[in-house]
């Protein structure tokens, strides 16, 4: 059985059906099993990580995928000692690429500290280290329901984008198969596109003109701490991060197209498949 961590987001939405069509029994755990809308095929486990009894929620899992949030390496560790006293036999940590090119902001050293941990607890360990994600381009949503218009922080870089179901397919593989232990990889898509590029990209499947619009840096923060209520530490957390990859965001790695076999999904497919989730509601 393949214990899935991070079930609910947007990696392990992915990840739970890719696992199960690959005929693989799938437990998923969430905080909130009413709100989770986890695949019906798997078993849903309710518990939250900080309080849990880790040894006890572990017990009985073959593999499993290591995925939290936040800005320490403790969660993680905590998971990785507790697999290991339970006789799992590999975990399969999603982590950044950030740690490649050996960036210092505190998210990616968190994520560095935890692949150190994940090494070290005993149970064999694959490595994997995704670029930014196209999902997170969901962010343009309500700029576009109000004012079909895209605010991007100024010097935003290029960046090659990896769609969430080519990490999935990925954690699939290295979770189903053997040949991947101890190995470390990088997951990005196959093109750098800027984001006027992806703006452009988005308007024409929209059918309709998109406005870019470049915000100096101090507003863009203060547009994610009204949007997304962060507390401002997470905030310059996440602004850290983006300063210390804007040089290194575009660098493509061939490494889902080596393990798969096909091509990476590209940015305009993922906008094929989410043009339902940008309407534009005109209030004039
Ligand atoms: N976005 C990017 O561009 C990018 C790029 C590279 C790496 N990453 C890394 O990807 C990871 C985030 O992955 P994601 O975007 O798929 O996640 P996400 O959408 O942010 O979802 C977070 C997941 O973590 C679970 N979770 C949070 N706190 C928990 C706790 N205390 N106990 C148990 N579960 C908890 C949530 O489950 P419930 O709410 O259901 O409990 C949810 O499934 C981070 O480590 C990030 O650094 C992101």
């Amino acid at each position: 059985m393949i214990f899935v961590l991070g079930a609910t987001g947007k990696v392990g939405r992915a990840l739970v059906p890719a696992l199960l069509d690959a005929g693989a029994a799938v437990r998923a755990l969430t905080r909130d099993p009413a709100r989770a809308r986890i695949d019906p095929r798997a078993e849903v486990v309710h518990a939250d990580l900080d309080t849990a009894d880790l040894p006890a929620l572990l017990d009985g899992a073959e593999r499993v995928f290591v995925l939290t949030q936040g800005h320490s390496a403790d969660r993680e560790t905590a998971v990785a000692h507790a697999a290991a006293r339970v006789g799992v036999t590999h975990l399969v940590k999603l982590s950044t690429t950030g740690v490649h090119f050996g960036q210092t902001d505190p998210i990616t050293r968190a994520h560095a500290e935890a692949e150190q941990a994940v090494r070290e607890a005993g149970p064999a360990w694959t490595i994997l280290r995704p670029g930014a994600f196209m999902d997170n381009r969901f962010a343009w949503r309500d700029s576009i329901r109000d004012e079909n218009a895209v605010y991007v922080p100024e010097g935003d870089p290029a960046s090659a984008l990896v769609h969430v179901r080519d990490i999935a397919a990925v954690a699939t593989l290295t979770l189903t198969t053997s040949g991947h232990e101890g190995a470390t990889y990088e997951l990005t898509g196959g093109e750098a596109l800027t984001t006027e590029q992806q703006v452009e990209i988005l308007a024409e499947a929209l059918g309709r003109p998109v406005k870019y619009v470049e915000e100096p840096l101090s507003a863009a923060r203060d547009r994610m701490m009204r949007k997304y209520g962060w507390p401002a530490e997470a905030v310059d957390g996440f602004f850290a991060l983006k300063r210390e990859s804007a040089e290194r965001e575009h660098v493509v790695f061939d490494t889902v197209e080596r393990l798969l076999g096909r091509p990476p999904r590209t940015f305009a497919e993922w906008v094929g498949e989410n043009t339902a989730a940008f309407p534009y509601h005109y209030r004039g």
